[in-house]
């Protein structure tokens, strides 16, 4: 409880230079309620909630940056490599052995999943079966955290999530009870939530933020190439509000992504996601998802240090699943 007390003091917004008691108000009533918030949202979103210029905003973002790399909440600009390798990386099981392989252990904390695919490959199915196992310890691949699920397409299913959890043998209610989710009706609304992530992250523990699909509402409002740029600029802040969440509360960020044909590709598939770069920019790992008869096709398109290969899952009861797995 002590320790808690002096992680909250240290992290209150009084503590950087610059925010008075006036702007510290200002900032909360805008759901700012800690320094990593200041972090997560940004100067843009500091200067608009107090209505201070925008340097001193970028001032106070970047003295709140020094803070949280002081407290070694968020990596600092310059670390050695070796630094780099020996900090672990927490993973949660996707609920198919060949899938997490593919990952590395699995979906990775402090980091952007993207998952594309036609419809019916799994992305939702995935995003279903995650929220239960983020929920395991770690001996069965969790994280025995929660689970955020931002809904765009209105395509989360509670039934999904118990049938999902008796399956696997745990308590169905207990499961519900971890997932919080937060129905996104436009993109101007999807902002808002991941706005008011940050806090209701920190309050209750929570260690995977799912956000199906990330591009959807953008694709469907803003149509044409005159708001081409209006699009992917409202989509590219939302996308590093994701990172810097995913880094700052240590949470593990999958976003599912659509597709769209690409008819002057010559070699290969056809298709490729859509967002263009600022999709493409902001994910660590892109995952393909293809059909392949009655079981799915996973494919690593882009990592860091993943080999591009891919493996065999399949969907059944217990969400993914390995192929031969009966239930
Ligand atoms: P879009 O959002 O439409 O682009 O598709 P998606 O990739 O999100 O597809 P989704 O994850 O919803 O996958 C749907 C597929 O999951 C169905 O075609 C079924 O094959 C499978 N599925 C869904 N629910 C169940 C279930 O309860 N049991 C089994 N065995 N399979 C299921
Ligand atoms: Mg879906």
């Amino acid at each position: 409880m002590a320790s808690e007390d002096v992680e909250t003091n240290e992290l209150s917004l009084v503590n950087v230079e610059g925010v008075g008691p006036a702007t510290e108000k200002r900032l909360k009533q805008a759901g700012f309620r800690s320094i990593k918030d200041l972090r997560v949202r940004g100067p843009v979103d500091v200067a608009e909630a107090t209505g201070m210029e925008m340097d001193d905003s970028v001032e106070i973002c970047e003295k709140a940056r020094i803070i949280l790399e002081r407290l070694g909440i968020i990596e600092q600009s310059f670390v050695s490599a070796t630094d780099l390798y020996k900090k672990t990386r927490d993973k949660i099981t996707t609920g198919s052995g060949s899938f997490d392989d593919l990952l590395g252990g699995g979906v990775e904390t402090r980091a952007i999943t993207e998952v594309y695919g036609e419809f019916g490959t799994g992305k939702t199915q995935l995003c279903h079966t995650l929220c239960v196992m983020v929920q395991q310890d770690r001996v069965a691949g969790g994280l025995s955290g929660k689970a955020i699920y931002i809904d765009t397409e209105n395509t989360f299913r509670p039934e999904r999530i118990a049938s999902i959890a008796q399956a696997r043998g745990l308590d169905p209610r207990q499961a519900l009870e971890k997932i919080i989710v937060a129905k996104a009706y436009n993109s101007a609304h999807q902002e808002l939530i991941i706005e008011e992530t940050g806090p209701v992250i920190e309050e209750n523990g929570v260690r995977l933020v799912i956000v199906d699909s990330a591009v959807a509402h953008y694709r469907a409002e803003f149509l044409g190439r005159a708001t081409l740029s209006e699009r992917q600029q409202r989509l590219n802040r939302f996308m590093h509000i994701l990172v810097r969440m995913s880094e700052t509360y240590e949470v593990a960020v999958l976003v599912t992504n659509q597709i769209q044909s690409s008819p002057d590709a010559v070699f290969g598939d056809p298709v490729r996601p859509t967002g263009g770069n600022v999709v493409a920019h902001t994910s660590t790992y892109r995952i393909y998802l293809k059909r392949s008869g009655k079981n799915r096709i996973a494919r690593m398109v882009d990592s860091p240090y993943h080999a591009e290969r891919e493996v065999l899952f399949t969907l059944t009861d217990r969400g993914i699943s390995d192929v031969g797995e009966t239930r």
